[in-house]
């Protein structure tokens, strides 16, 4: 099954990302991280040490071939994996879509064609691919996540983050993805969640779970600890637990021999 988190600048899909990718591997799941960002961060959010997640090197896009109808890779891609995947804590594999290098480099058309190509081919019950976005809806605008099963847009409760998510559905509806969930994230309040349940209602939007804002996650953070190894944020690490389940109900447990 193929997530891809989406939603307005800091609304908490790399946090989300990170911390559903290690709870699926704890539960045994095979799981490919893809960060879609070309400002990465999801590797530390990982808890991949600083080095590693530096040295994560992008498949090249000279592995992708254009053709009529998308990009595509021009190898296994269970062998893209082995060569440019990074092994992160619980096992998960992340791969990078790179960052620029320079100032004036030019557009990122091959970096979204690799990671487009990747996810066409990376789809099986057996493997939890989460794809954790960037907040630009360029990933929308050129189709990069059009092989995503789900869709969940991170949303919180103050007006510009929803207006994002309203705007950014009505161009996942034009995709060919099958199920678009919103997921309200640093809810604090009663009035918060009634806000988010209200906006959901308003534009026929499934709500899939409610994370609640926490000060643990932001120590977390500034500790450079992933959520999921801060015993001290067990309530934002419950409901993002929960998650799972609602976004990915098909998604199968055993690892397969890959
Ligand atoms: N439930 C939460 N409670 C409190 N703080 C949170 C919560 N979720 C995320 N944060 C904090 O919000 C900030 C932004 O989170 P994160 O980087 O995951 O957002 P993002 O959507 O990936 O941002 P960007 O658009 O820049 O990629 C971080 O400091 C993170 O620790
Ligand atoms: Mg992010």
């Amino acid at each position: 099954m193929r997530l891809a988190l989406a939603g307005k600048g800091g609304a908490g899909k790399t946090t989300i990302s990170a911390t559903l990718a290690r709870i699926a591997a704890r539960a045994g799941t095979s799981v490919v991280a893809i960060d879609a960002d070309a400002n990465p961060n999801l590797g530390i959010a990982l808890g991949v040490s600083p080095a590693d997640a530096a040295a994560v090197r992008p498949v090249p896009p000279s592995l992708v071939s254009r053709r009529i109808g998308g990009a595509g890779l021009t190898e296994p891609v269970d062998e893209v994996l082995q060569r440019h995947a990074v092994l992160g804590p619980d096992g998960v594999r992340l791969v990078g879509m790179g960052a620029p290098g320079h100032a004036d480099e030019g557009c990122l058309c091959s970096a979204h064609a690799v990671v487009s190509s990747l996810l066409e081919d990376l789809g099986s019950p057996h493997r939890f691919v989460v794809v954790d976005m960037e907040a630009s809806p360029e990933h929308l605008s050129r189709g990069t996540i059009r092989h995503v099963d789900v869709v969940a847009m991170v949303a919180e409760p103050y007006y510009r983050s929803l207006e994002t998510v309203r705007r950014m559905a009505l161009l996942v509806a034009e995709l060919p993805v099958q199920r678009l969930a919103v997921v309200a994230n640093k809810v604090r309040s009663a009035a918060d969640e009634t806000a988010i349940g209200e906006f959901c209602d308003r534009h026929d939007l499934e709500l899939a779970g409610v994370v609640p804002w926490s000060e643990e996650v932001v120590s977390a953070d500034r500790s450079r600890v992933p959520v999921i190894e801060w015993p001290a944020a067990a309530p934002v690490i419950a409901a993002v637990a929960a998650l799972l389940p609602t976004l990915v109900p098909d998604q199968q447990p055993e690892t397969p021999a890959l």
